[in-house]
Order: structure tokens, then C-alpha cells, then sequence
């Protein structure tokens, strides 16, 4: 089978989309330096598929180390790249470090992949391309808005980089996939979503909340123009994320492409509000969670969904788990990782 690389293959999605890729039979090469995850990661991809990925432990910041790789793994037949730093705030704070991380690394890895005969390569990107949309649900031709962060600036001008390279490199084939918002974990609770610090996102903090970690949920505000004022997202569980990377590589390396550069949302088509996502919460775990509602917070757009004709006909992927099971599945990774501390 062929060998793919995924860098940033220890964090939240890399991971569980490295069990998808070891459950269809890829082979699979890990690039990661723990910046935000941690080895132990490993083991749990290990225990799900029977199977150790290889694992090297570098920076991508490192040029030569990621020159050397290449040197070293020139089989490689894709590359799926989720190695990035993505917390909104800090980027405002940092942007150098965003600008070099998210779009240095991805410049030296797409000179890498000039070299080879041919290269299949899967971009994260996000849904933050479109800011708020005029129109919902969003679809892939709806305008890039000017980003609202670094961050968001670092996936709009990653895709851009992409799109400019495939022109000129006939032996590349591009897919940049754009998530909505990624919850839940693993069912076999191996692996899942491990935040550093506070988390950034609310499904975490929902449930360290629940945990007793967090005193209580903040909802940023309850005034907006939605049926409970709350804003709405569209809550895609990641295990169906991750098999959606396995579809578009599959796409690429079989020539089933309609050019040799592609976008997909990768969402349910379905908004739901912070309090349906509490209420979710609260229905499958039995508890009641802490929250209170606070002022809006600056940035946050109203409602963002995605519009999934295109991934579902074109890709021939569509989500199979529902926002219940992903809240299910958050859960019990939550509660396994404090059982453990
Ligand atoms: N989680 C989300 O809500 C979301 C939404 C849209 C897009 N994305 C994008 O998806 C990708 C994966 O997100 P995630 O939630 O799994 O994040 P994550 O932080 O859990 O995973 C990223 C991994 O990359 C590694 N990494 C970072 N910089 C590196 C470097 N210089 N060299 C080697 N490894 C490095 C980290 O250690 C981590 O294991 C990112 O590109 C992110 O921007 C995430």
C-alpha cells in the first residue's frame, strides 16, 4: 500500500485520521515535534489498529530536517498536513510565530514535493476562509472574506500558495479541505481531544467543566439573531473527518480528480447553537452543566454552516455520526483522561 506522510499526525485530528488511514491499509509515516500533543498518542493509535505508525519527531520549522526526511522517505506517496499552531487569540499576539509556522512549514514541504515524480497533498483548512458568509448554508464558491485573524489569514494564504504551486507543478495533485468545527473523540476512548491550558473550543470546555475543572461555561452572548440568540456552528464529529482525508487521498492517488487543485467543506450541513450543544451535552451525559450567558465576544460571527453538495456528490463522503454521539464520545475521553491523572 502506498506510504503517506501526516504531519501533525499525533494531535486531535491527525490522529484519528492516522486510524483511518492504517484501517483502509496505507502506510503511514508520522511527522510531529509535541509542540501540542503528546507521545503517548502513539500508543493509542497503536492499541486501535493492532498497528505502530512510524514516527519521527521533528519540527517542519527545520528546513534541513524536513529535507533530510524527504531524502530518507523518497517513497512517499502523500502527504496530508495538519501541523499547525491554531489558537485565533494567540495568533493576534504572535503572528510571526503563525506566519511561520503554519505557512514556512507548508512552503518547505510543497519544495519537497516538487522533487518527486508525483504527490498527492491534503490541506487543513477551515471554514474561517468565509468569515461570515451572505449566504447560508456556505457553499465552495462563496467569497473569501479578509481574514479576522493571523491565523485565519495563515489558511486563506496557505490555500493560496497551494493553488499557485499546482499551476506550475504538473506532478502535484491539491485538495484543501475545509472544516467546520471538529468535535468528539474516538469511540474506543484511545484517543481524542487533549487541549493544552484553557481550551479554546467549546466542546472541551464544556466537558472539563463538567469535570469540575472549569468553574462554569461562559456563553458569549444570547442576543444574537438566532431562534435562542445563541450563535450557531456546525459540530462535525472527527472520526467522520477523518475519513473524509482517506476519500480525498484516495481521489488523488487514483486520478479521480476534476483538477489538480480542490476545495470541499467538510461539515453536516447542519447549524446548532452553544445551548443545543449544551443541551446535547446534558442529554447524553445525565449532568447538569454549569453556564452562564456573558457578553458577546469580539469576532465571533453569527452563524456558520456548511452547504455539503459538493463533498457528498463530488467526493462521495457524507457524515454518518450525529452531534449526540459526538457529545457521547467527548465524554468519555474526558472522563478516561482524569480517571488516568
Ligand atoms: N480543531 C479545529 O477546530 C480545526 C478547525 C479547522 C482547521 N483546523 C486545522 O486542522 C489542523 C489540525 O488541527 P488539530 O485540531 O488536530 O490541532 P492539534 O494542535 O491537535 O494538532 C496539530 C499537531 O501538529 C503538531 N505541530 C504543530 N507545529 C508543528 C511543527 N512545526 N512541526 C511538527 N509538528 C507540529 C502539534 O504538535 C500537534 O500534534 C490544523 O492545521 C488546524 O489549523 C483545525
Amino acid at each position: 500500500m502506498d506510504k503517506i506522510l501526516v504531519t501533525g499526525g499525533l494531535g486531535f485530528i491527525g490522529s484519528h485520521t492516522v486510524v483511518e488511514l492504517q484501517n483502509k491499509g496505507y502506510d503511514v509515516v508520522i511527522i510531529d515535534d509535541l509542540s501540542n500533543s503528546t507521545i503517548k498518542v502513539l500508543d493509542g493509535i497503536t492499541a486501535i489498529t493492532g498497528k505502530a505508525p512510524l514516527f519521527e519527531k521533528l519540527d517542519l520549522k527545520d528546513r534541513s530536517g524536513v529535507e533530510a526526511f524527504f531524502k530518507t522517505h523518497n517513497d512517499i506517496k502523500g502527504v496530508i498536513h495538519f501541523a499547525a499552531s491554531k489558537a485565533v487569540g494567540e495568533s493576534v499576539k504572535e503572528p510571526l510565530l503563525y506566519y511561520e509556522n503554519n505557512i514556512g512549514t507548508l512552503v518547505y514541504i510543497l519544495k519537497e514535493l516538487q522533487k518527486l515524480p508525483s504527490a498527492s497533498f491534503i490541506f487543513s483548512s477551515s471554514c474561517t476562509v468565509y468569515g461570515q458568509a451572505d449566504e447560508l448554508p456556505i457553499t465552495e464558491s462563496a467569497p473569501v472574506k479578509q481574514a479576522e485573524s493571523p491565523y485565519g489569514n495563515t489558511k486563506q494564504i496557505g490555500e493560496e500558495i497551494i493553488s499557485d504551486t499546482c499551476k506550475v507543478s504538473p506532478n502535484l495533485k491539491a485538495i484543501a479541505l475545509r472544516y467546520f468545527n471538529p468535535v468528539g473523540a474516538h469511540e474506543s476512548t484511545m484517543i481524542g481531544e487533549l487541549p493544552i491550558g484553557v481550551p479554546q473550543n467549546l466542546v472541551p470546555f464544556i466537558t472539563q467543566t463538567a469535570m469540575g475543572l472549569r468553574k462554569e461555561l461562559s456563553v458569549f452572548g444570547d442576543d444574537y439573531p438566532t431562534d435562542d440568540g445563541t450563535c450557531i456552528r456546525d459540530y462535525i464529529h472527527v472520526v467522520d473527518l477523518a475519513k473524509a482525508h482517506v476519500i480525498a487521498l484516495g481521489r488523488l492517488l487514483q486520478d479521480k480528480n476534476k483538477s489538480n487543485y480542490e476545495t470541499f467543506n467538510l461539515g453536516t450541513g447542519k447549524g446548532s447553537s452553544v445551548l443545543e450543544v449544551v443541551q446535547a451535552f446534558e442529554r447524553v451525559s445525565g449532568e447538569k452543566l454549569n453556564y452562564k450567558i456573558v457578553d458577546r465576544r469580539e469576532g465571533d460571527i453569527i452563524s456558520a454552516y456548511a452547504d455539503t453538495n459538493k463533498a457528498n456528490d463530488d467526493l462521495g463522503w457524507k457524515t454518518e455520526l450525529s452531534l449526540d454521539d459526538a457529545m457521547r464520545s467527548a465524554w468519555a475521553w474526558e472522563q478516561k483522561v482524569r480517571a488516568e491523572e
